[in-house]
């Protein structure tokens, strides 16, 4: 039990690392002021360009894909790795260092889902890059993907702890993307390699 709480807390802590924040931080922006104000590559690539938000990408999918393999190499496996999964989601999302606010998990997602289960990870990748690049809204391509994989992890009869697992990643995207979805309806959200403007 004791150790169960300590890996999910390091879990959480890995998630918890606003490697978007901290990159912008370099550039003298911060993130949460500009474009959409979301912590993410996405955002990062409005305000900053691709280098920086190739290493913000790079970074979130990380800290998910270490966090799950670092609970896999202690002996975890099963339900308690999914919860391990979400905990690396739910840092990032609800950061610690952040007043328990943050992004919208679908890079951290994605990486503990590369380490969960690879070949899930590989078949959504391209099912989210295609939506994104066909509509240009990073956005549709992120709660694509979140669909995608749980729909897979059911077609590929995946154990229920794991379709579990990848539906409530899912859910988490479409409840951080709540104002993204409102913007899509409206006609108003940002292209993909739209510039950012500095918020109020
Ligand atoms: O991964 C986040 C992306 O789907 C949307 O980002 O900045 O457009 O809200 P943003």
């Amino acid at each position: 039990m004791a150790s169960a709480v300590l890996v999910l807390g390091v879990a959480y802590l890995f998630g918890s690392v606003p490697a978007g924040v901290l990159v912008a931080r370099t550039y003298g922006v911060d993130i949460r002021r500009v474009g959409s104000g979301n912590i993410g590559a996405t955002n990062v690539l409005r305000a900053l360009g691709p280098g920086p938000a190739l290493v913000v990408a790079f970074f979130d999918v990380f800290k998910g894909g270490i966090a799950v393999l670092i609970a896999r190499a202690v002996g975890i496996e099963g339900a308690l790795l999914g919860g391990v999964a979400l905990a690396a989601v739910l840092g990032h999302n609800y950061s610690v260092f952040l007043g328990f606010r943050g992004g919208k998990g679908v890079a951290t997602s994605f990486g503990t889902l590369l380490v969960l289960d690879p070949v899930l990870a590989l078949w959504t990748f391209p099912i989210g890059v295609s939506v994104m690049l066909l509509t240009r809204y990073v956005s549709a391509g992120s709660m694509t993907g979140g669909v995608a994989a749980t729909v897979l992890a059911l077609a590929l009869g995946r154990p229920p702890w794991e379709v579990f697992t990848v539906a409530l990643m899912a859910a988490l995207i479409f409840f951080t993307h709540r104002e993204n979805l409102r913007r899509l309806q409206a006609g108003t959200e940002r292209r993909l390699g739209e510039k950012a403007e500095v918020r109020d």
